[in-house]
């Protein structure tokens, strides 16, 4: 025997320590431990060995086998769980993950930049419930139940008494009950109507307006909307106020906005026509002022609810109302 079982130790585990995959240990193992392996083939000789050294000699060997073969395993379980490690995503190595930063919603956007413009003008904002009493959503704005006005406004009921509101003109009164005149806010919110098609979605955004004080007119009511939309555009928009019907208002008026996507030409967003009609508005019915309580031969004044969606619309030019809701990024990230 060449060697001796000691130095066949050594070198089997400098060269095992050196080893760094899977592989490399398998043919070490077999380098040392297999059929004609050196450690094997160092056993086999040891019967070649005088009678009194054999026990002592195999003693050794074996124990070195047995050394090896524990180096080997240990080696194996510490390789695989390092990439384990690496497969649970725990590479300390790698660049960090960039931070996916989102941005408000053009519609959001749009509703904060109208409060902004009346609260310019001394307006406070209102904010209330959308799942809202019968009572408020059209009984106290003077509509009787079964008046055909309802009608316009297809309703989700909750229960007989309890609606999603329709509108945010319920917010006129739950302000007035709380609020002695004068007074001017702002309600910005969600409102549903049970309608779906192009142009219409079950919910949608609206912000309402009302301002009661002494001596208010019709006059005021044009100026504040005027300005608003010169704000809100510029001072070359034109707007112009149709006759109309609403319960709580009288006179009543909607108005439009020269549709700015096509500047007046036509086109789908404003059916052809140049408009585009943005909201609805008028004097204070006497009637709701009595359902709060107010002093109908001292206070006047003037209220207005505007479709969100329609202004963000106009001012981003964009051509379909359902791209506000599909909430696709590629669309969003560009506000
Ligand atoms: N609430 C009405 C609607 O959604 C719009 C409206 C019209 C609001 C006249 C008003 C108003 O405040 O005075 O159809």
């Amino acid at each position: 025997m060449k060697q001796t079982i000691e130095r066949i130790k050594k070198e089997a585990i400098n060269e095992l320590e050196i080893a760094s995959d899977v592989d490399t240990l398998n043919a070490l193992s077999v380098k040392y431990l297999g059929r004609k392996g050196i450690v094997t083939q160092y056993l086999r000789n040891i019967s070649e060995l005088p009678p009194e050294r054999r026990p002592e000699e195999g003693k050794k060997a074996n124990q070195v086998k047995k050394q090896i073969s524990q180096f080997v395993n240990a080696a194996k379980l510490r390789l695989e769980k390092d990439r384990s490690e690496f497969d649970d995503g725990l590479d300390v190595s790698l660049p960090g993950r960039p931070m996916i930063q989102g941005s408000l919603h053009p519609v959001t956007q749009v509703t904060w930049e109208i409060c902004d413009i009346f609260a310019k003008l001394g307006f406070h904002i209102a904010e209330g419930p959308e799942v809202e009493k019968d009572y408020y959503n059209f009984e106290a704005l003077n509509f009787p139940k079964d008046h055909p006005a309802r009608d316009m406004q297809d309703t989700f009921f909750i229960s007989e008494d309890v609606v999603l509101r329709t509108h945010t003109s319920p917010m006129q009164i739950r302000v007035m009950e709380k609020t002695p005149p004068p007074l001017r806010i702002i309600a910005p919110g969600k409102v549903y109507r049970c309608d779906s098609d192009l142009t219409h979605t079950p919910m949608f955004n609206q912000v309402e307006g009302l301002l009661v004080d002494e001596n208010t007119s019709f006059g005021d009511l044009k100026g504040i909307l005027t300005t608003f939309v010169h704000q809100m555009f510029d001072d070359r928009t034109s707007l112009r106020f149709r006759p109309s019907f609403f319960p709580f208002t009288e006179p009543s008026a909607e108005v439009d906005i020269l549709c700015l996507i096509c500047r007046g030409s036509g086109c789908r967003v404003c059916s052809h026509t140049g408009w585009l009609e943005v909201l609805g508005s008028g004097m204070v019915h006497p009637a709701v002022f009595e359902n709060v309580g107010y002093d109908t031969t001292r206070y006047t004044g003037f209220a207005f609810g505007m479709g969100v969606d329609r202004i963000a619309m106009l001012k981003y030019k964009i051509d379909d109302i359902r791209k506000f809701f599909e909430n696709d990024v590629r669309f969003l990230r560009q506000f």
